[in-house]
């Protein structure tokens, strides 16, 4: 069956996050709002077929890992009726998403239940796609390693398989920009998730990740209140090219400062940096420090990443949290985002959240939670 939609593909529990991005995007960029999605899962929004919906979002969305374009859809529990359906529908399917493109390489996701092993609905879909363009005269090759166009599978929670063209050809939650990292540096994505959970307002906002690491969070959080296209070197314009964003960035490790440091020039932002322990952050020196940089912030927003896991000692996890929970508190007003995933943090921080929802980043599987003051 011919289906016709742009999937935005993220992290799990991220819907709402994606959501509210790609709306303010479309709103900048097209001056109109995108229809409501209908929500695949926790981490899938799927929006009806919108050509120039899609290239924003393959431009500027930074809260998912990938942009696809579901072409087919299939009820098949079998390798053979799979097949024969997809060729009918590519045979017949004259929307030219084809056009221009030599060579496919075909990915599967998701396909557990099917009846059949993940390289042979692979090799299945290669075939039927191959085959039934083949009928409309076009020719393409399938390569693994040289592809123009990456052709995704996978099941739906309809429980259909989904056959669709990934459009942001892989995941692209690395930007280009980080090829220098901490210790344990959260994925682009998910900092992005987390500054709009956290409801940051670039115009308003004074940013403070205190235990930056690579600096993603900070990084992240310049560059979504640019509006600054996804891909590191894209030459597309920002949405916000007149945005100041206030973001203030440290850590007690000077190496990990230094690769932050050179990251953020990368990226091709201004951070301010600051070396030494989160507790010499207090609200006289960020006030100081955005001051210094001709920042006028009518507000604060913590939003940080501290160290997490096995490689914290329990001790040694109580003492920091209550630590960063005294810090924070002393700041007074300033709103606050942590992304943690140890299971001490909640009562050693010791206040009462306003938000407390799962997130994970990679082998990161845990908690965001959000306080306000
Ligand atoms: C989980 S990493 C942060 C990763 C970061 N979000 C990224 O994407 O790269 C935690 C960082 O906290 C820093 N850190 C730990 N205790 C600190 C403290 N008391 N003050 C400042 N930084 C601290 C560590 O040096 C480490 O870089």
């Amino acid at each position: 069956m011919i289906e016709d939609a742009l999937r935005i593909v993220g992290s799990a529990q991220t819907n709402r996050a994606m959501e509210a991005e790609l709306t303010r995007i479309v709103k900048k960029a097209l001056a109109r709002r995108p229809e409501s999605p209908r929500r695949d899962g926790t981490g899938q929004l799927v929006y009806p077929w919108d050509d120039q919906v899609a290239a924003a979002a393959l431009t500027y969305h930074r809260t998912s890992t990938r942009v696809v374009r579901d072409l087919y859809a299939s009820s098949a529990r079998r390798l053979e009726p799979l097949y024969d359906e997809l060729v009918e529908d590519a045979a017949g399917d004259g929307r030219g998403w084809h056009d221009g493109i030599a060579a496919i390489s075909v990915e599967v996701r998701r396909v557990a239940e099917f009846a059949a092993g993940e390289r042979q609905v692979v090799g299945t879909v290669k075939n039927a796609i191959v085959d039934g363009l083949a009928r409309r005269g076009r020719h393409v090759r399938v390569d693994a390693d040289h592809f123009d166009a990456l052709v995704v599978a996978r099941l739906d929670d309809r429980g259909r398989v989904l056959v669709g063209l990934d459009l942001t050809k892989g995941t692209r939650t690395r930007r280009g920009w980080r090829s220098e990292s901490g210790e344990a540096p959260l994925r682009e994505h998910m900092a992005a998730v987390m500054a709009i959970e956290a409801r940051y307002d670039p115009r308003r906002d004074l940013v403070v990740d205190p235990m930056c690491g690579a600096g993603t969070i900070a990084i992240e959080a310049a560059l979504a209140a640019r509006g600054a296209a996804v891909a590191a070197g894209d030459p597309a314009p920002s949405l916000w090219p007149d945005a100041r964003p206030m973001v203030i960035a440290g850590d007690r490790d000077l190496d990990v400062l230094v690769a932050a440091r050179h990251n953020a020039a990368r990226a091709g932002v201004d951070v301010m940096f600051h070396r030494g322990d989160m507790t010499a952050l207090d609200r006289d020196r960020l006030w100081a420090l955005a001051a210094d940089a001709g920042a006028v912030p009518e507000r604060g927003l913590v939003l940080c990443n501290p160290p997490w896991g096995e490689r914290l000692e329990l001790a040694d996890a109580r003492l920091l949290y209550g630590a960063l929970g005294d810090w924070w508190r002393s700041l007074r007003d300033f709103r606050a985002a942590f992304l943690v995933a140890n299971s001490a943090f909640e009562d050693a921080f010791g206040a009462r959240w306003a938000m407390k929802k799962p997130l994970s980043s990679g082998p990161l599987r845990g908690y965001l939670f959000v306080y306000e003051p």
